[in-house]
């Protein structure tokens, strides 16, 4: 087989708030991609660094007091930690805010320019005339202009799935200072994407994308590609764009070239060559591993950007799905919004890589951390299956047979049919198809187990004419437990780690085809405990953000500046408050809308008629969690005609947006159609 140079990237973790077990999903399909191509004998570098840049980060650091170096440094700290305690092995871990970052986004930005890639276009812009600086979308909230909800984000409206300029919000208000924004011009950088359209199209045919993206794409293609948006006012954190003083690159410009640069970097420290791997003809493969959210930036700004320097493309950009935890978004108030921290204070990082493998596909999907699933199914798999092969079979020979395996091999057709496992194992973890590895691993786990049982080499070990056969038997047991694990080795590591040292052997994928044979062996200790769900249980405990919601909702009494953030309303008559219907309403079915990233779509049931209402809360409720449940419903609004169907009325809910939203549900006894007074 030729050796084969791979470059592997995850995404660049924003440098602003802790590692959460949403993102180890990426870190731990990356990894094990990448052991596994290591383990093939192939040149593998896998990089990675911060994201350092932007607008949340620099007011971050404001909010704490501390320069954004400053804040960056103390998360990469942290962050690295974790990665490194998670058993994630990069080969580089550096920085967007690096100077190979600045050398490369300059050399790019100026080769696009030089092309005739880059426009310059006045706009105007939503400017916080008390801080004194532009407005993010996401800094901007106000009244829908559509369905005049209040509290909406600077670019859609949670409560009708209408999106807009953030001008186009009614009574807009700075979510930095409060302050209403005025409108300003100023002078911005695009990068003509459009000029790109035919190669991309087909760059993303040539290569084998994933079936779920090439449909965004094609959407995203019938839509239209528009002019890129790469410039942004100062005070920025980022880089000021060369031969313009005081517009800095857009984050999003600088951090796929984060890849570039943490892998310059590494090349710079061990002498590889770097153009080998990017120049236009290179034969090098790129990889980069990214969540759903973020596949418009790699497929589309980062080819074309690196297309129009003179770099290139990746090979394959690889998207995953989303980590629910028990069937529903992570949540801080249900405790499974859990910090890569909190897991590893209570469990072993292997339980979550194994989980992570036996569900991961080469797909989209999203992927459900069942708390019970992932603790039944580790102990049976790796506790009850695969060590069970081990101590088993080890205690003899440690006691009986001099801690050596026998010179002859008893089973040369078992472990014949073990062997030849290996080629379509190494392709599923090539394809990404974990799940499908880990299945064929263990459905060779209990070929092994039935071999020991069906032997009982506990019973030949009494007996002094068997007592040899027991020797071959259980040196058989860990011939087929030592291919197992090389075969594991990738997604555990750590538990391979000692398996190498148990049998002193290194587990090299090439070598399970041939067994150890009279090979002096340690004394077996346990390698991994069974997963108990008490602390399980606990680490959900500590992810709770705050104690009993009674107690959290006394002391959320004091003042908590929401009326400041959203003053209350003029007076008004009874009258006007007595034409607006509210009833009681139960969710009889709840569902996703194909192609609403915020909707969901309700049947409210008020005991006799049942109505359809799209509403805005999908960023905080499952449709599992809805279904049953009581609330309150707009009975009498006007239906409106929205994209996905018609809506008639809205269900009535707290809260910002995002994962606070808080859906008001009545107390006990309320029956579906009672009117609200
Ligand atoms: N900084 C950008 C990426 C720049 S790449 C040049 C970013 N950072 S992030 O910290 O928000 O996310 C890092 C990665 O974690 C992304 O690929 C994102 O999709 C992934 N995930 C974040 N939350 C996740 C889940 N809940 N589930 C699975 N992956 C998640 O985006
Ligand atoms: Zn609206």
């Amino acid at each position: 087989m030729a050796k084969r140079k791979i470059l592997i990237t995850s995404a660049l973790p924003y440098a602003n708030g802790p590692t959460h077990l949403g993102h180890m999903l990426e870190y731990i399909q990356t990894d094990i991609w990448a052991r596994f191509q290591k383990s093939q004998g192939h040149e593998t570098y896998y990089v990675c660094a911060d994201d350092a840049h932007g607008t949340p980060i620099m007011l971050n650091a404001q909010k704490q007091g501390i320069s954004p170096e400053e804040m960056v440094a103390k998360v990469s700290v942290e962050r690295q930690r974790d990665f490194a305690d998670f058993n994630i092995e990069f080969d580089n871990y550096h920085s967007t805010h690096s100077d190979e970052n600045k050398a490369l986004s300059e050399l790019i930005y100026n080769r696009l320019n030089d092309g005739g890639y880059i426009k310059k276009r006045t706009i105007s812009q939503l400017f916080d005339p008390e801080k004194q600086i532009f407005l993010p979308d996401r800094f901007v909230t106000g009244t829908c202009p559509s369905c005049d909800a209040e509290n909406q984000n600077g670019d859609s409206c949670d409560a009708c799935g209408a999106t807009y300029l953030p001008t186009e919000l009614k009574s807009p208000r700075s979510a930095m200072s409060g302050a209403t924004p005025v409108l300003r011009d100023s002078e911005h950088y695009f990068f003509d994407l459009p000029a790109f359209e035919g190669m991309l199209k087909g760059w993303l045919h040539s290569g084998s994308i994933q079936d779920e993206m090439a449909n965004k794409l094609d959407e995203w293609f019938a839509d239209g590609l528009q002019q890129w948006d790469i410039s942004r006012d100062a005070p920025y954190f980022g880089f000021e764009i060369p031969g313009a003083p005081g517009k800095y690159f857009y984050v999003w410009l600088d951090a796929p070239i984060g890849y570039m640069a943490s892998f310059k970097n590494l090349c710079d420290k061990n002498g590889i060559d770097f153009d080998a791997f990017w120049r236009e003809d290179s034969d090098a493969e790129l990889y980069h591993f990214i969540g759903k959210d973020i596949i418009y930036f790699h497929s589309l700004f980062w080819p074309a950007m690196l297309e129009g320097a003179g770099f290139r493309k990746p090979t394959n950009v690889f998207a995953h799905g989303f980590v629910t935890v028990n069937g529903a978004k992570m949540s801080k108030s249900k405790g499974t919004f859990i910090k890569a921290r909190t897991y590893l204070d209570h469990l072993d990082p292997e339980y979550l890589r194994y989980y992570f493998a036996a569900k991961l596909s080469g797909g989209i999907t999203d992927l459900d951390l069942n708390l019970e699933d992932f603790a039944q199914r580790v102990n049976s798999d790796l506790v009850g299956k695969v060590v069970n092969i081990a101590s088993r079979c080890a205690g003899f020979i440690t006691k009986k047979f001099d801690g050596k395996l026998s010179d002859t091999n008893a089973e040369p057709a078992l472990l014949a049919e073990f062997a030849a496992a290996k080629d379509s194992i190494a392709e599923h973890y090539e394809n990404r198809e974990f799940g499908r590895a880990v299945r064929s691993i263990m459905a060779l786990a209990d070929k092994a187990n039935q071999y020991i049982d069906a032997q009982a080499p506990w019973v030949l070990a009494k007996n002094e004419d068997t007592a040899q056969q027991a020797h071959e038997v259980c040196s058989v047991g860990l011939n087929l437990f030592r291919i197992l694990m090389t075969y594991l080795r990738p997604i555990l590591p750590g538990m391979a780690a000692n398996v190498s040292d148990f049998l002193n052997d290194e587990l090299a994928w090439d070598g399970v085809d041939k067994p150890l044979l009279g090979q002096p062996i340690n004394k077996f200790k346990a390698l991994m405990q069974r997963v108990e769900m008490d602390k399980v249980n606990t680490m959900v405990d500590e992810s709770k953000e705050s104690l009993a919601p009674q107690s959290q909702a006394l002391e959320q009494v004091a003042d908590n500046g929401e009326l400041k953030k959203d003053p209350l309303a003029d007076e008004i008559e009874f009258d006007d408050f007595a034409k607006v219907d509210l009833r009681v309403a139960l969710i009889a079915n709840a569902e996703h809308v194909e192609g609403a990233d915020k909707l969901l779509k309700l049947t409210l049931d008020l005991g006799g008629q049942q109505r359809q209402v799209f509403s805005g809360i999908k960023s905080a409720y499952s449709p599992e969690q809805l279904i049953g449940k009581l609330t309150v419903m707009v009975a009498n609004l006007k239906p409106r005609k929205m994209r996905f169907g018609l809506s008639e009325g809205m269900v009535l809910a707290a809260g910002p947006g995002k994962d606070e939203i808080y859906l008001l549900e009545p107390h006990d006894g309320a029956k579906p159609g009672m009117r609200v007074m």
